[in-house]
């Protein structure tokens, strides 16, 4: 009988859900009235899986609200304000997201970054322990290499950590080689698989162009020619905003597309696979991007390294030192 009216509901374009699945989850968008963080809320305003969006940036975020607000979806958005104001914006969330921090500008690398956002994430990171210590963490703010370090620390503090629900964004760099690939094939895009492991910065982007499906074919010059542009891709767009900020939109596009993944595997679905950069014991890093299977309590499994040629074996090489130091970077300040 259950089965017939799933079937029939099905047949209507109704989707039902087993046991388990509740398809109603807050998520909380910390820095969400800038460059990134106003496309972000928009996209996750169209995600079903979402029932509350929560706003929260030290400006404008009443109007982003009130904006987002009149889009017809079953989503309710609410602005939160000011420091006085993050702990509610967090109370009850499922998966927070924190775009909040400065961009680059030209001749800036990530790391001149960390002086002021490192105390950002400092903060975001305290209030997460006490109001939802449960929550999916996806930290975007850049350096993402010693952002999620210093989130760790923080809640290892606070004795609310837990490895499996705290990530680095790193998906635009796969967006990025998707996006690359498919154009250089001749493909769509959306068809491209491809792993980009390690971290988010210079070197410590690996691409691993042995692995993409379909294969990338090219000589060796043309394939090293590729790796350092999806390097550098974020160089590339700092360059051509010419002083007004790093990639937004792509970046929004890429945040709304892990979140999403997030939501989707902590709502039951099978076979939810992204790269993140997490703790790990995968290589000598503490903490590395791999292909993880997403599930209920964040990180299912870790897949672990891709297969690597030997030009990929020596990326690998100059970027374990390089991940080292920056980690290293963000435990000393928490601990500071
Ligand atoms: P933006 O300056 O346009 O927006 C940042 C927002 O953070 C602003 O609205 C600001 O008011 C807010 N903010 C500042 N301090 C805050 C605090 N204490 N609490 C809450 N919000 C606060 O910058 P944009 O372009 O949106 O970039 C944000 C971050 O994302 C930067 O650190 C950037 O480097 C990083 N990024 C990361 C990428 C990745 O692949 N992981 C890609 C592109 C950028």
């Amino acid at each position: 009988m259950l089965k017939q009216v799933t079937k029939q509901l099905a047949l209507q374009g109704v989707r039902t859900f087993s046991v388990g699945q509740q398809n109603n989850y807050k998520v909380t968008v910390c820095g969400a009235a800038g460059g990134i963080g106003q496309p972000l809320s928009l996209l996750l305003k169209q995600n079903p899986l979402v029932t509350d969006l929560a706003l929260y940036d030290i400006v404008h975020t009443p109007g982003v609200a009130a904006d987002l607000s009149h889009i017809d979806t079953k989503s309710k958005t609410a602005g939160f304000i000011g420091a006085d104001q993050l702990g509610d914006s967090l109370k009850g969330s499922d998966v927070v997201v924190i775009p909040a921090g400065v961009p680059r500008k030209p001749g800036m690398t990530r790391d001149d970054l960390f002086n002021v956002n490192a105390g950002i994430i400092k903060d975001i990171s305290n209030s997460i322990a006490k109001n939802c210590p449960k929550a999916l963490v996806a930290i975007i703010t850049n350096p993402v290499n010693t952002c999620v370090p210093i989130a760790a620390e923080i809640l290892k503090k606070a004795g609310v950590y837990d490895p499996k629900r705290l990530f680095g964004v790193s998906t635009l760099d796969v967006v990025r080689a998707r996006a690359f690939i498919g154009h250089a094939l001749g493909v769509d895009p959306q068809t491209v698989q491809i792993p980009v492991i390690g971290g988010h910065s210079g070197v410590t982007i690996l691409p691993v162009l042995s692995q993409s499906q379909p294969l990338f074919k090219g000589n060796q010059d043309t394939i090293e020619k590729l790796t350092v542009r999806i390097q550098e891709a974020g160089t590339e767009v700092v360059k051509a905003k010419a002083g007004a900020g790093s990639a937004t939109l792509s970046m929004a596009y890429a945040g709304a597309r892990f979140a999403g993944s997030l939501l989707k595997g902590l709502n039951g679905e099978k076979d939810v696979i992204e790269c993140s950069y997490v703790q790990s014991t995968v290589t000598e890093a503490t903490f590395f991007s791999t292909p993880l299977v997403l599930g209920k309590n964040g990180v299912q499994e870790n897949l672990g390294l891709p297969k690597l040629n030997d030009y990929e074996k020596k990326l690998l090489e100059a970027a374990i030192p390089e991940l080292k130091k920056n980690i290293q970077k963000g435990i000393d300040f928490a601990n500071a």
